[in-house]
């Protein structure tokens, strides 16, 4: 019985939703380079692609963006609990909790038949941007910017967040960070979603379980360390970026933004959100890059790790005004597609998620009456 850590190497389904090559730095979504994506297709294009399998036409596409954007606003029973919720410390905390909310208003919570499912899908989707820009607005004591269905996805949001309407080039630097996050095969949190899908649990449950997952600094919580990290970097030279480097690895730390399970090359996500981040950092004269090439080199050369999509996406949120304990949110916004058509998937073929473990403790032991111990 030999024991693979962490699934490490396990091939646990099969799936025709996304396809990464480790070692040739390649991701496709159903079928589709993630290049081809991020240089053509919208967030919306790309989650009608991975929800329905194909590309939409141009009057599918308008459809279905409509829905999305008529979907947006939050019920006012959910909004008064927004109002009322006792702290805000952790915003993806309280994104999991209306999630949950949201589950149990749902009167046909557990009908998983494909059209159910589907119009769970829009609502889940369309109202995650809803959801983090007015606890947002709330924890600014600010009044609520509500929804506005003549903005995309990504522009609706900031829009949200801000108040004002985002410039063309925020708007489409956040809707391509959207694409980039939409979808990754059989990671931690989309697993989770699948295990609870295999239960037969809801939809809802399976992103409360999803988000959860992702909170974790090994996962999707990475993008806040790596602000951190590059705010106590940003300025220093190259001498005493190595030395800090050089003492997190002494300590057997992560550098927070490295590394992957899968990539063995450069995460090709990285490649294009690098490119972004530069992008918009010549725009608002920030230098976030500049400290990203020097770590990177500094990184590759110790350990022959790569930066993966965490780490440039940091610099991207950061450039865009993004409150920086809501970069995990921004990764959900962009990932829950993935989760609810890996859960999709599940229901259509399902068997139950249950691994075997090697047991390694006492066996067969006698009971002992207390006053005997
Ligand atoms: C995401 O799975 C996905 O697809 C995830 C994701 C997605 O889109 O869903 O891509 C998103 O989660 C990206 C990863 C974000 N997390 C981080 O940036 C945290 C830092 N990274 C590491 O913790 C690590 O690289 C993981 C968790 C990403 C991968 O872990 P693995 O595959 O289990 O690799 P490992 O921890 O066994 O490390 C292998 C070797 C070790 O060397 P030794 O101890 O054997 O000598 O590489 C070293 C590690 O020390 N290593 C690192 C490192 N990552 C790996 N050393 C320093 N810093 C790092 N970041």
């Amino acid at each position: 019985m030999s024991i693979h850590y962490g699934l490490k190497g396990i091939v646990a389904l099969e799936s025709n939703i996304s396809r990464i090559d480790g070692g040739r730095s390649i991701l496709e979504y159903r079928g589709y380079n993630i290049h081809n994506l991020a240089a053509n297709a919208s967030f919306e294009e790309t989650a009608y692609l991975l929800l329905k399998g194909k590309l939409p036409t141009t009057l599918e596409l308008k459809k279905f963006s409509e829905t999305l954007a008529e979907r947006r606003e939050l019920p006012g029973k959910i909004i008064g609990v927004l109002y009322n919720l006792p702290t805000i410390n952790y915003p993806t905390v309280i994104l999991r909790t209306i999630y949950s909310y949201l589950g149990d208003m749902d009167e046909k919570l557990f009908q998983i038949n494909s059209e159910e499912l589907m119009r769970k899908a829009i609502d889940l989707i369309a109202k995650t941007p809803t959801i983090i820009a007015y606890y947002q607005n709330i924890r600014e004591n600010k009044p609520l910017t509500h929804p506005n269905k003549t903005l995309s996805h990504a522009a609706n949001f900031l829009w949200m967040l801000n108040g004002i309407e985002p410039d063309r080039v925020e708007e489409k630097a956040l809707d391509l960070d959207l694409v980039l996050h939409a979808e990754h095969t059989l990671n931690a949190s989309t697993f989770a979603a699948r295990i609870a899908a295999s239960t037969l649990s809801d939809m809802y449950a399976g992103i409360v379980s999803a988000t959860g997952t992702l909170f974790g600094p090994l996962h999707g919580g990475a993008s806040h360390n790596v602000i951190k990290m590059l705010r106590e970097l940003e300025g220093k030279d190259a001498k005493d970026i190595e030395k800090w480097i050089d003492n997190k690895l002494q300590k057997r730390e992560r550098v927070m933004g490295f590394g992957h399970r899968v990539y063995k090359t450069l995460d090709p996500r990285a490649k294009e959100l690098r490119k972004l981040a530069k992008k918009l950092d010549n725009l608002k004269g920030n230098a976030w890059i500049a400290v990203s090439d020097k770590l990177t080199e500094i990184v590759y050369r110790k350990k022959r790790i790569y930066p993966n999509v965490d780490f440039y996406a940091a610099s991207v949120y950061a450039n865009l005004g993004i409150p920086e304990d809501q970069y995990i949110n921004m990764f959900v916004m962009g990932r829950i597609v993935g989760w609810i058509t890996h859960m999709m998937d599940q229901y259509q073929n399902n068997k139950i998620i249950r691994p075997l473990q090697k047991y390694i403790g006492k066996e067969e032991r006698a009971y002992i009456q207390i006053d005997k111990r």
